[in-house]
């Protein structure tokens, strides 16, 4: 089982984070030095992806121009000697085999991962979601990729979340520790209450799936908000095929929230050789100055 593909959905209308995202899409949004899909890219890259498939929507724009080459752009930074700017301009937009599909109608992450069906042919793809960020030595990605051919199964990451998280995201129900931090799962659900949730740990923006989803999904009617779940075209997939839940190394960040955002340029800006240090006398600073 090898791992080549990926789809990055990005469709989402970013309310949470308005005004911000009125006109700039969410995953567009600057984390230190660059912005936050870049890193999401990056991980998928680090994790032997090839080829990689945004699903966007009307006022995503911005992100096709981000992954393009800018001639205009370049040939005035070269022709000032800037040449680091220049080559950083162009490494973006040769990182990896980037492609585009529009969600034409908001209607669930469920819906907007059945449209890369074409893209992704009859092989296993991963997904990863444009808002949420990984701060880890190995990508979170390659830890699920390397479950997924280890095991030769679906793999999603999942992580250990408190009683006011879970609600908000979903849960699984673990049957069998197969390795460290490596768990078969038999059931899951979107949401849960507190009466309903199957464990503490909740799925968490990165996923390896096979192609058995899309004919799932296309018949999964919407649940949840009237959008059609991910969740419930997974709940399915670890009824009929071997699934298993990777408890992640690392720490997520939910970019589409004001909390997550902040957390994620503070702990990304401290890990920045330019700005590290500096930040870390600033916050020592500031901290000082509290009451
Ligand atoms: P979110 O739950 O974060 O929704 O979607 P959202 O619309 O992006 O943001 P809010 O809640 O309004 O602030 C989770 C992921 O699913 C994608 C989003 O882009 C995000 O990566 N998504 C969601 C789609 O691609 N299409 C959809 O119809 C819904």
């Amino acid at each position: 089982m090898k791992v080549r593909k990926a789809i990055i959905p990005a469709a989402g209308l970013g309310t949470r984070m308005l005004p911000n995202t009125k006109s700039i899409p969410k995953e567009m949004l600057p984390l230190v030095d660059k912005p936050v899909l870049q890193y999401i890219i990056e991980e998928a890259v680090a994790a032997g992806i090839e080829q990689i498939l945004i699903i966007t929507n009307r006022g995503k724009t911005p992100i096709e121009d981000y992954f393009d080459y800018a001639p205009d752009l370049e040939a005035r930074l070269l022709q000032d000697g800037k040449l680091d700017e220049a080559h950083k301009v162009r490494e973006v937009a040769d990182m990896a085999d980037v492609f585009f599909l529009r969600q034409k109608e908001t209607k669930g992450l469920g819906h907007a991962v059945w449209r890369a069906k074409s893209f992704v042919g009859n092989e296993p793809f991963a997904i990863l979601l444009g808002d949420d960020i990984m701060l880890s030595e190995k990508p979170v990605l390659k830890q699920l990729v390397e479950a997924a051919e280890k095991y030769s199964c679906s793999a999603v990451a999942i992580h250990q979340v408190p009683d006011e998280l879970i609600v908000k995201y979903s849960s699984v129900k673990l049957k069998e520790k197969l390795s460290d931090r490596v768990y078969s799962i038999d059931d899951m659900n979107e949401k849960p209450t507190l009466d309903e949730k199957l464990s503490d740990y909740a799925i968490l923006g990165r996923y390896v799936l096979t192609p058995a989803i899309f004919d799932i999904l296309e018949k999964t009617p919407p649940g949840r908000n009237n959008e059609i779940q991910l969740t419930d075209g997974m709940k399915e997939l670890c009824h009929i095929e071997p699934m298993c839940g990777v408890d992640y190394e690392g720490r997520r960040y939910d970019t589409g929230n004001l909390k997550g955002y902040l957390e994620a340029i503070i702990d990304f800006a401290l890990e920045n050789k330019e700005v590290g240090q500096w930040l870390r006398g600033f916050i020592k600073e500031k901290a000082e100055s509290f009451d």
